[in-house]
């Protein structure tokens, strides 16, 4: 072979090479419940990973939670759990929901770990060294009664120019107007309601308007993350050039990078008292979860995909999945960190935009502010949610609606009308009249089919993250094979002896082509697609090589049901589920609990208990310490939120109910041993706390029923 011959085929060869391909998807903030408004854009960076190995290509699928800063530690207070138990909850929570919608990260990390704190320091140790970070003296709101300054969330007031009450630090949700905390009127501290008071710090600065970072910046946004694939959405890179400013120009200002204990995060090394801002070591934690994936599994060479030199030598590829209101960060602060620490930049991000529901906001009064569990907890299939996510994906930042009737009618007219209506209509013959084994082929029929499906490059969309155009055609292609049945009218055939052949024939092609599309809805229905290749009895179908027949004589399972419609009662009955559990109960009564059995009752055992001491718990707002006598050995420890409402001496020696056989519960004070049973109004402000007492004559221990 010439050496001309040789290097051609190595280079067509390099370019068929797999991809090495490092995704992430957005860190959740551990703080709050994944909604419907989140799975938008998992699902689509889970489409899109499934999709690349289908293809060959290697991906590494990383996420984790995004644990640190003033809210989650505020949050963990205010249920009297440490920071460290509030966010191994929400870590367990959020895992099982993704995994519930079939998102599957090959791993999901934490933040709160070492493999982050080693990469935060490392990136800022190299930043510094590059004369990147900056310490200066800043003012800023300080809350004199909880000893801690306040992000400008935390600080609430009357707005600087409509005087709308009760606004933001940052800016009026009335009038729009964006201004600094120090402008509020009268403005005091959410946390405690003490008047903020300005106070001066050193914080330290990531120098973002040192003429390096603009002129990298440039550069990296015009970039291409492959040839011919923009590596920033159109619209992103013309936000870019708003935020950077004309060429030669450099519009951005020196980001704070650190905050003031007491904060919930990662000392920043030689610097007392002063912790990383929870936005610089969130992005980090894609690299830990990287990390630690390498770490538990072997095998993945992490520098080729995080070193610059490496990642470029190695030709390896790190996508990022998010949302458009984070975009700054990702667009602007991390590429910057990373280029100037001598980490490999992102080669691509791919956002999404925001979730609207009928139209509108997600809103919890209207019960459309959905969570995962909710879904899951109403018996809606996770798979018809992802099917009408795809069908809304086009690849670009423009919003997505969630119109439920829209979905309903697209599910169950295209999974169950169209998809499953193949099998349905074909599998039975198959079974019944043929032993379960397939016949000869339609080769007319699966030409059409297969010249039909290149022209619609089904695999093209996928790539493009266009999963609209990708479904559209795919149900093309299932209109054509629902034809084809009804051209044939296998029902028909089966009536008649001297046609057997025929409907061998037309039932296994319908088969056939119910096989490819199954194979193209893959990447969108992972589960369905399972549950096809087992009713085919095939391996585990991919996106590669030469297309294959189903053999004559291939002997598949017996049909089963592969799909439900979906009704409008179980969407009316989800949105109700939202309203009650997540509207603010206001001053109306609260809506009487679903009717349970005296079992249900008899498993919670109430017993008359005397409080022998009662104190304060130090840090703690609303919580009092309780030690209450029922009769055992010890007395029980119990934390009772009901210091708003009594003095802990106006409490000793007298009787109450308390809940004894309740799970103990670790918080951050100690143990509580139980529940004291108070009385209150659903808000929690009208009308106080009012604890429970039996009538005179009641002894610790007595059974309450
Ligand atoms: N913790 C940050 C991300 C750090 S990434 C290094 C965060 N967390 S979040 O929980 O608020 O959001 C997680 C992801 O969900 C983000 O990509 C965000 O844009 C996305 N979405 C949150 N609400 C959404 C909608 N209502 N609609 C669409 N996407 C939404 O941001
Ligand atoms: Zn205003």
């Amino acid at each position: 072979m010439t050496a001309l011959l040789e290097s051609m085929l190595s280079m067509k060869k390099r370019s068929d090479m797999p991809r090495k391909i490092l995704v992430t998807s957005a860190l959740p903030y551990a703080n709050g419940d994944i909604h419907l408004g989140h799975l938008v854009g998992y699902i689509q960076a889970d489409i899109w990973v499934r999709f690349q190995r289908m293809r060959g290509n290697t991906v590494h699928y990383v996420c984790a939670d995004d644990t640190h800063g003033t809210p989650i530690m505020l949050r963990a207070e205010k249920e009297g759990l440490t920071p460290e138990a509030l966010i191994a909850r929400a870590h367990g929570e959020h895992l099982r929901d993704f995994t519930d919608f079939g998102v599957v990260f090959d791993n999901y990390h934490t933040t709160h770990s070492e493999e982050t704190r080693h990469y935060a320091e490392d990136i800022y140790a190299r930043l510094k060294a590059a004369g990147l970070i900056e310490a200066r003296a800043i003012e800023q709101f300080y809350d004199p009664v909880k000893e801690m300054f306040l992000p400008d969330r935390f600080i609430r007031g009357e707005c600087p120019r409509c005087g709308a009450a009760d606004q933001y630090g940052d800016n009026c949700e009335a009038c729009g107007a964006a201004y600094a905390p120090t402008e509020l009127k009268n403005p005091r501290s959410a946390v405690s309601g003490a008047t903020p008071v300005p106070r001066e710090s050193e914080h330290y600065f990531f120098r973002l308007s040192d003429e390096r970072t603009a002129a990298f910046l440039r550069g990296w946004t015009r970039g291409e993350s492959r040839p011919g694939v923009r590596r920033l959405p159109f619209e992103a890179a013309n936000k870019m050039r708003e935020w950077l400013g004309e060429e030669g120009e450099n519009k951005l200002s020196d980001w704070d990078i650190s905050r003031d204990a007491p904060y919930f995060g990662f000392g920043i090394p030689d610097a007392p008292g002063k912790y990383f801002y929870v936005w610089l070591d969130a992005p980090v934690g894609y690299l830990a979860s990287f990390r630690h994936l390498a770490d538990r599994r072997g095998g993945i060479a992490v520098e080729d995909y995080i070193d610059a030199a490496k990642a470029a030598a190695a030709g390896t590829e790190m996508v990022h999945f998010i949302g458009k209101d984070i975009l700054y960060f990702h667009a602007l602060f991390w590429p910057a960190m990373l280029e100037f620490a001598g980490y490999r930049t992102p080669s691509q991000l791919c956002v999404n935009g925001f979730l609207t529901v009928d139209g509108v906001k997600m809103s919890k009064s209207r019960g459309t502010f959905i969570t995962a569990r909710s879904w899951l907890d109403r018996k809606l299939d996770p798979e018809a949610l992802r099917y009408y996510f795809a069908g809304k994906s086009n690849g670009s930042m423009e919003d997505v609606d969630l119109n439920l009737d829209d979905m309903i009618a697209r599910v169950n007219a295209d999974l169950v009308g169209k998809f499953v209506n193949i099998a349905s209509r074909c599998a039975g013959f198959i079974g019944k009249r043929f032993d379960g084994r397939l016949g000869g082929l339609d080769a007319s029929a699966t030409e059409a089919f297969a010249a039909a499906w290149t022209a619609g490059d089904i695999a093209a969309a996928f790539e493009a993250r266009d999963y609209s155009r990708a479904l559209r055609e795919i149900m093309r292609l299932a209109d054509l094979a629902n034809q084809y049945i009804n051209e044939h009218k296998p029902w028909e055939l089966a009536r008649q002896a001297d046609r057997e052949a025929e409907l061998h024939t037309v039932c296994s092609t319908a088969l056939t082509l119910f096989r490819d599309l199954a194979r193209y809805l893959k990447p969108v229905l992972p589960a369905l697609a399972a549950q096809v290749e087992s009713f085919l009895a095939i391996a585990p179908l991919d996106w590669r090589g030469e297309w294959q027949p189903l053999p004559a004589g291939h002997r598949i399972e017996a049909y089963r049901h592969l799909a439900a419609r979906i009704e409008r009662a179980q969407i009316d009955a989800l949105l109700e589920a939202n309203r009650a559990s997540l509207a603010p109960a206001a001053n109306a009564a609260e809506v009487a609990a679903p009717t349970i059995s005296i079992d249900d009752f008899a498993k919670v055992d109430l017993r008359v208990a005397r409080i022998i001491d009662a104190s304060h718990v130090e840090g703690a707002e609303k919580l009092l310490r309780l030690a209450l006598d029922i009769g055992e050995a010890k007395p029980r420890q119990v934390f009772a939120g009901i210091k708003s409402a009594y003095a802990p001496e106006a409490l000793v020696g007298r009787l109450t109910v308390m809940v004894a056989n309740l799970a103990p519960r670790k918080m951050k004070f100690g143990l509580s041993e139980g529940m004291a049973l108070a009385a209150s109004s659903p808000d929690g402000k009208n009308g106080g706390i009012y604890l429970l007492s039996p009538d005179s004559g009641a002894t610790p221990g007595m059974r309450v029923k």
